[in-house]
């Protein structure tokens, strides 16, 4: 981490919640210092995109203050475009992230949409674009602002590998303040410096130095030992716990003793540390029960081609039966999800769920 670079945004004393029974934040207080290449991690559910939320000014803090710098500005690249922005044309949808007339800002387009490896005509409308190509708007509309800090919120999401190559190639040679959310570790690593570490069970931010595996390597030995002490402590508290009940059976004066005991089990158990579990970044889910299935799954007997704007209908022979798998490679914006849609839907006339 930039350990000289002077403070730009210092969180003292935060604490927030969505309403009572949803506390994320407790009393935390840290630095962020300009040049700074940063991971915010935690756990699903933890709160990172809700401190992102405080960073911007979307939210307010409940208690303590968020001083940033004078002069200091701030851009988010948000996970997914806002339901109104998807009407705009792609010059309309750089526009609104400016708070003045920008002139001239087609040069400006096209060098992030450089960045991002994304050929957009201007007039272009949003929706019309694929997901991945979203994702690239989405990353190069924070681009477009050159702010002092540059706050990205899982940006890798509908990235491609090239995508994801040329951002990591981006973000090194990055000069300013950036705060990264990913759950992608291979490219958090590439360019993180230190880590910022919200602790879901102790609602604190702890920040550590080192690149992103060195981190995770301290975080986790950090986890064992508490666990290991906590191990210790459980062995005590169950032979207190049979000395008490031992005394109490004896009745009499001994019942004090038991008494005593047991207010000594009730100390230690207070003793135990938190245990924080691992960075699980995928919630639960469940898969509903189905009958059993035999035979062949899938059936695809034809598919059209597209070719110089020519669709062509081809003759195939793929079949699935349960167990196997099928890779579905191809650039981004070629219609991968497309294609399976219309499979699950049915729709599709050379391809037959059995
Ligand atoms: N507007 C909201 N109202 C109530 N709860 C919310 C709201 N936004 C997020 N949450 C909850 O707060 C927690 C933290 O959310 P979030 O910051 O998105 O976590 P993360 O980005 O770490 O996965 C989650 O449990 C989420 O369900
Ligand atoms: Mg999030």
């Amino acid at each position: 981490m930039s350990q000289g670079g002077e403070v730009i945004i210092r969180f003292e004393e935060v604490s927030f919640g969505y309403g009572h029974n949803k506390p994320i934040l407790d009393e935390v207080s840290f630095p962020i210092r300009r040049g700074g290449k940063l991971t915010l991690m935690g756990q699903n559910g933890a709160g990172k995109s809700t401190v992102f939320g405080l960073i911007t000014g979307a939210l307010h803090t409940e208690n303590g203050k968020i001083h940033i710098g004078q002069g200091v500005t701030v851009a988010v690249s948000r996970q997914v475009i806002p339901r109104a922005d998807l009407e705009l044309t792609v010059r309309e949808f750089f526009e609104k992230c400016f708070s003045k007339k920008v002139y001239d800002i087609d040069p400006k387009i096209d060098a992030v949409l450089e960045v991002v490896n994304l050929n957009a005509p201007h007039d272009r409308i949003v929706k019309s674009f694929s997901g991945g190509q979203q994702a690239r708007l989405l990353l190069a509309s924070a681009l477009i602002q050159d702010p002092d800090v540059l706050l990205l919120d899982e940006p890798t999401n509908n990235l491609d590998k090239a995508g994801i190559a040329h951002l990591t190639d981006f973000l090194k040679k990055y000069q300013k303040t950036c705060i990264v959310i990913s759950h992608d570790a291979g490219f958090l690593n590439s360019f993180t410096e230190g880590v910022l570490y919200l602790n879901i069970h102790t609602r604190k931010i702890e920040q550590f130095v080192g690149n992103y595996f060195d981190v995770v390597k301290q975080i986790t030995a950090q986890i064992e030992k508490e666990n290991m002490k906590n191990a210790q402590l459980a062995k005590e508290i169950q032979a207190n716990k049979d000395k008490a009940n031992f005394f109490a059976m004896k009745g009499g004066q001994m019942r004090m003793v038991a008494k005593r005991m047991r207010e000594k089990v009730e100390e230690m158990e207070e003793a135990k540390v938190d245990v924080r579990k691992e960075d699980k970044t995928i919630r639960n889910f469940t898969i509903p029960a189905q009958p059993e299935v035999v035979g062949k799954i899938l059936e695809i007997t034809s598919f059209n081609m597209i070719k110089n704007h020519k669709p062509s209908k081809r003759k195939t022979n793929i079949s699935l039966k349960k167990k196997e798998h099928l890779l579905l490679v191809g650039p981004n914006g070629i219609g991968k999800p497309t294609l399976l849609e219309t499979i699950a839907k049915g729709k599709s006339t050379g391809a037959k769920i059995t």
